[in-house]
């Protein structure tokens, strides 16, 4: 039995996915305001609970073999990235959990302060490396998925947003690669006890997205570039009046103001420790959206 916290996001549903049409037990700790009908008619095993909730976490744990964490953090990085996991990973080496995934997230040792998102998925990642648990720690850059919306405005206006530099390069992956790698993660050994960045097959610039969505849907992109500047004064605005609003956006301001992506030496040995070729943005979104 495989047990998937964040089993109704675009990772999560795509991993229980994925696991049914393998055949797999599967169970997707979902909250009951969640939608998750989906993975029920797929066959999941459905545990309502809340991920601050250590006996939850406890009881959603028994008689399982595999835990894919794959949850998300609603702006409660502290409760939901950093504590939620602990009691995932404690819960896991008490009760003989024989392979944890983690969902970490590209650059997460890089030791950014402002986002407590990232330093919560680095200390994540330290404390599942000393836990003695056998596992795979994921660190994806941007996900295609987060693009779709940004495509069909792209689709239907033509304008394309980007915050930050369009020069600073990124690797976007396919959440289908992605949840992929978290399944085959518990079943080759070269995965056991590893770290890999996954990102997409290739290197691009920011500004190079918006020529493959145009180039997709034969419409010329009319982008629209906000410098940094912009976003650091309306996050001082809201500072003044929402601090914690202010903090929650410091992972945004961490993801537009640097650069994440893949060498590709990490992607190659990505593809051949998994046997896959990772697919690009053009695929994915052409898949999704047709032209
Ligand atoms: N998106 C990206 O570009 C990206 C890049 C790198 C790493 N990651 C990491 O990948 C993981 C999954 O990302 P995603 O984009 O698939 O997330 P997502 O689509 O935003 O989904 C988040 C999931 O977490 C669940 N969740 C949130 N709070 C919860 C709580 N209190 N109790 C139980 N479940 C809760 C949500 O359930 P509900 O359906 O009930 O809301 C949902 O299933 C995250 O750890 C994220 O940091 C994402």
């Amino acid at each position: 039995m495989f047990l998937v916290t964040g089993a109704t996001g675009q990772i999560g549903r795509r991993i229980i996915r994925l696991l049914r049409e393998e055949e797999q037990a599967a169970r997707g700790f979902v909250r009951l305001d969640s939608n998750y009908s989906e993975i029920e008619q797929r066959g999941a095993d459905i545990f309502i609970g809340e991920l601050t909730e250590e006996k939850d976490i406890a009881k959603a744990c028994q008689d399982v073999k595999y835990v894919i964490s794959a949850h998300g953090s609603g702006g409660n990085a502290q409760a939901l990235d950093y504590r939620a996991n602990v009691d995932l990973i404690d819960q896991a080496k008490a009760q003989g959990v024989e392979h944890f995934v983690y969902i970490s997230v590209l650059g997460a040792q890089r030791g950014y302060e402002d986002s407590p998102t990232f330093k919560a998925k680095r200390e994540v990642e330290k404390y599942l490396q000393k836990s003695g648990l056998n596992y795979t720690i994921l660190q994806p850059s941007g996900l295609a998925s987060d693009l779709i919306p940004l495509a069909e405005r792209l689709r239907d206006t033509g304008f394309y947003l980007i915050i930050g530099d369009p020069k600073n390069r990124t690797s976007i992956v396919s959440p289908d690669d992605l949840a992929k790698i978290a399944i085959d993660a518990v079943k080759i050994e070269a995965a056991k006890n590893q770290i890999f960045p996954v990102g997409g097959p290739e290197v691009l610039k920011r500004e190079e997205i918006p020529e493959i969505l145009g180039r997709i849907f034969n419409r010329e992109p009319l982008v629209v570039n906000v410098p940094l500047f912009v976003l650091d004064g309306v996050r001082d605005g809201i500072g003044l009046i929402d601090p914690e609003t202010q903090k929650s956006l410091g992972t945004l301001r961490i993801i537009s103001g640097n650069e994440f992506f893949c060498t590709e030496t990490e992607i190659n040995q990505l593809e051949t420790t998994f046997n896959m070729k990772m697919e690009s943005l053009e695929s994915f979104i052409t898949r999704y959206l047709g032209t």
